[in-house]
């Protein structure tokens, strides 16, 4: 069986190939973002419109990649939500319209559980069960994960995602959007110790999360410490960069700890776009360490959005015999556990 998927669901346009016998024959990827950098933040009609322009020729150039043609393709994947409706719409018809026109059925497949099944594309890919913590820009959540659509929903962010945090406060320190990954490059030149931010809702019971404290925090900070020009001299901006990283990174850890603790699994697996944050990975691994388990991640190259995880999530779905009809509904807001469970 080999399915394609499509994923368009913010702005990152991602076609796949997943090969049943052979795992991923083909990857395409085209970012928006410098396109929405401009504008300091996604704009949902321009990366509707700009989807339509790249999907077909993504589509093209996968079948090219893996050397196959329309023919060898047994269904289609496309990313039905969460995401911003325009755009989830502008991959639902195209992929819905080209099951149609090569008589294969089509799925609409949710993004949180193509992240959540990405680290199943590695060498090393996690058993069931296992506890998932799914940070990307819109989602922060922790997940009891028995099976592929048996999931528990143990905590979330009660405000802003983890991604979101970290953009919010990149942006405060002059940073391009999103810039998630800047500052994180910014934290590395970072000195520990000179700030202290607050590690919230880690001082109560739960697994919720609360970030958009930390980014005010960082806007008082960068105030409190601009000099008579009313600039932020570049060692401070790095060291507040690495304390606001620091204090996101130990309260995901404090939770993932607690949530370990709760369900009593040893797996731990990180997908979503923060989860290629380098220092989350290194205290994630001593964590694990010290809890005597193991902790998964995707490369991060399928971190962030891309069609590979919609192709594959999309595969054990349509495996196991699910199929969307010909009409094309996405759902903008999608809670992951309203997915069925692959066996029961
Ligand atoms: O999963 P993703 O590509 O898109 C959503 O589904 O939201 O996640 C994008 C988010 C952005 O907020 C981005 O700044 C963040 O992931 N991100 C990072 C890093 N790389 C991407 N955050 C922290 N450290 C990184 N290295
Ligand atoms: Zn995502």
């Amino acid at each position: 069986m080999r399915i394609l998927g499509i994923e368009t669901s913010c702005d990152e346009t991602g076609v796949a190939i997943y090969d049943e016998q052979y795992g991923l024959v083909a990857n395409q990827l085209y970012s928006q973002i410098e396109m929405h950098a401009d504008y300091g933040g996604v704009v949902p009609e321009l990366a509707s419109r700009d989807h339509i322009r790249k999907t077909l020729p993504l589509v093209q150039a996968a079948l090219e990649e893996a050397n196959l043609i329309p023919n060898d393709i047994d269904g289609v994947a496309y990313t039905a939500g969460p995401g911003l409706v325009g755009a989830l719409l502008v991959g639902s018809t195209i992929a819905r319209s080209l099951a149609y026109a090569w008589d294969v059925p089509a799925l609409g497949v949710h993004h949180m559980e193509g992240h959540l099944l990405a680290p199943m594309l590695e060498e090393k890919a996690p058993e069931f069960p296992f506890v998932a913590l799914l940070v990307s820009g819109g989602h922060t959540q922790l997940v009891k994960v028995e099976n592929v659509g048996k999931y528990e929903l143990l905590g979330e962010s009660i405000d802003d995602a983890a991604g979101e945090a970290f953009d919010k406060t990149a942006k405060l320190l002059g940073l391009d959007y999103p810039g998630g990954a800047a500052l994180a490059k910014l934290a590395e030149k970072g000195t520990a110790c000179r700030f202290t931010f607050p590690r919230p809702m880690t001082d109560r019971p739960g697994l919720d999360f609360s970030f958009s404290g930390l980014k005010t925090f960082a806007a008082n900070k960068i105030n409190a410490n601009l000099n008579s020009e009313g600039i932020l001299d570049e060692q401070t901006r790095c060291d507040i960069a690495h304390a606001f990283q620091q204090a996101v990174i130990d309260t995901l850890i404090i939770k993932c700890r607690r949530a370990l603790q709760q369900t009593g699994y040893k797996r731990l697996v990180i997908a979503g776009g923060v989860s290629a944050n380098k220092q989350l990975r290194a205290d994630l691994a001593e964590l694990m360490q010290q809890l005597k388990g193991e902790v998964f991640y995707p490369r991060p190259q399928f971190c962030t959005d891309n069609g590979a995880m919609i192709a594959y999530a999309g595969f054990i779905r349509l495996k196991n015999g699910e199929q969307t009809d010909l009409s094309v509904s996405v759902k903008p807001r999608w809670p992951m556990t309203e997915l069925p469970s692959i066996i029961e």
